[in-house]
């Protein structure tokens, strides 16, 4: 049996009539420029993250980007977030003109670990981006306590964490602003490029608008340098669609997360934890093992896809170098890098599949 890492295709085929006529009529229409999909999906994303504003912009890295820049960070501050992410959260900050400082994670949910920020604040701190890393929600209220403490901003970087909850609250309500992704592999995917940004804040919302088109007031007029980075119209009526089935599908996730943890339970490997004020969204199942590399190659020999996100940390990517990220003293990051391994998972994967993998991984141990 071939088990993919996710399945694409099989949501493609369910949805495509539907998605055929959304794109078709989003081009009919021709109102391409930040047009009613926009708008719409807007309106729906905010509500569904239970906050005023959802801004649609060109991808999650630039929603990030106009996030710190909506916040007035730049050069001579510094942004705290971990090395356990995606290397996007950090070139944000990079590419902002501030300096990321790293600190390390929790080793059960690989979420930033709060009683570690204190130590790293300094005079030039000015915010901090926790990452709800494969779906897990990071400690926010203790996050939110030390950046009151210090008056410092809280970016949620929520990319991975669609529909996630913490204490009953939506990811992306919890901060200053969240920021939401819709790259291909994400929980609700687009078919190119898409993110979101989202914040109570209405003057934090108006000047985000202004930054992701050019800083247009009005049609010939600038008041902000900002960048080209509108939610494409196509892209937005497809995720309108996905969408609908957005809580199915992550309902399905957990369900098939519930089912992995059942049938793994008595594997000598870490399970993936879930902290009491956690509702996970499942984007990946990440199990630990210090036997990763042969079991990868077991999984590889039975047909059997999986992912090692995040083998290469960012402080030992040579392009956080030039700015000493290296330096960074991040013992549980580093050991969870050599330990971690995401299994299939994904709405369209068959229980027969998820039981295959499950034996699969089995075999390996008995
Ligand atoms: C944690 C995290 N932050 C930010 C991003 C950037 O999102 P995008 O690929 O939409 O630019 C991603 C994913 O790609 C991510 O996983």
């Amino acid at each position: 049996m071939q088990v993919p890492l996710m399945d694409l295709k099989a949501e493609y085929e369910v949805l495509k009539p539907e998605i055929i006529e959304a794109i078709d009529e989003a081009i009919s229409s021709m109102q391409l420029f930040l047009g009613p999909n926009v708008q719409a999906l807007e309106q729906e994303w905010a509500e569904l993250c239970q906050v005023e504003h959802a801004i649609g912009v060109g991808s999650g890295t630039d929603a990030l980007i106009i996030a710190l820049k909506a916040l007035d960070i730049g050069p001579g501050d510094e942004v705290i977030t971990v090395g356990w992410t995606f290397i996007a959260t950090i070139e944000a900050i990079v590419l902002v003109g501030a300096q990321p400082v790293l600190v390390d994670i929790e080793p059960d949910c690989f979420c930033l670990s709060p009683e570690l920020l204190e130590q790293v604040v300094t005079p030039r701190t000015r915010a901090i981006i926790p990452v709800h890393i494969y779906g897990h929600p990071a400690d926010m209220d203790a996050i939110n306590q030390v950046a009151a403490a210090h008056d410092l901003k809280v970016i949620e970087d929520c990319a991975q964490a669609h529909l996630a909850g913490y204490r009953g609250r939506p990811v992306g309500s919890l901060g200053n602003c969240g920021i939401f992704s819709f790259y291909m592999s994400k929980n609700l995917s687009a078919y190119g490029e898409g993110g979101m940004i989202t914040t109570d804040d209405d003057g934090l919302a108006e000047k985000t608008r202004l930054l992701r088109s050019h800083g247009y007031t009005s049609k010939y007029e600038h008041a902000l340098i900002g960048y080209n980075s509108r939610l494409d119209e196509l892209q937005a009526a497809i995720l309108r669609v996905k969408l609908k089935r957005l809580d199915w599908g992550t309902q399905r996730r957990r369900e098939q997360a519930a089912k992995y943890d059942e049938l793994l339970a008595e594997l000598p490997i870490a399970l993936p934890a879930v902290a009491p004020h956690a509702t996970h969204a499942y984007h990946l199942y990440t199990i630990r093992t210090s036997q990763r590399e042969a079991l990868t190659a077991h999984l590889e020999a039975h047909g059997i896809a999986f992912a090692t996100h995040y083998r290469y940390p960012a402080h030992t990517q040579p392009a956080c170098r030039p700015y000493g990220l290296h330096r960074a003293n991040l013992p549980e990051t580093e050991k969870a890098a050599g330990e971690v391994l995401q299994l299939p998972l994904h709405p369209y994967l068959s229980d027969e599949q998820i039981e295959y993998v499950a034996q699969t991984v089995g075999e390996f141990f008995a």
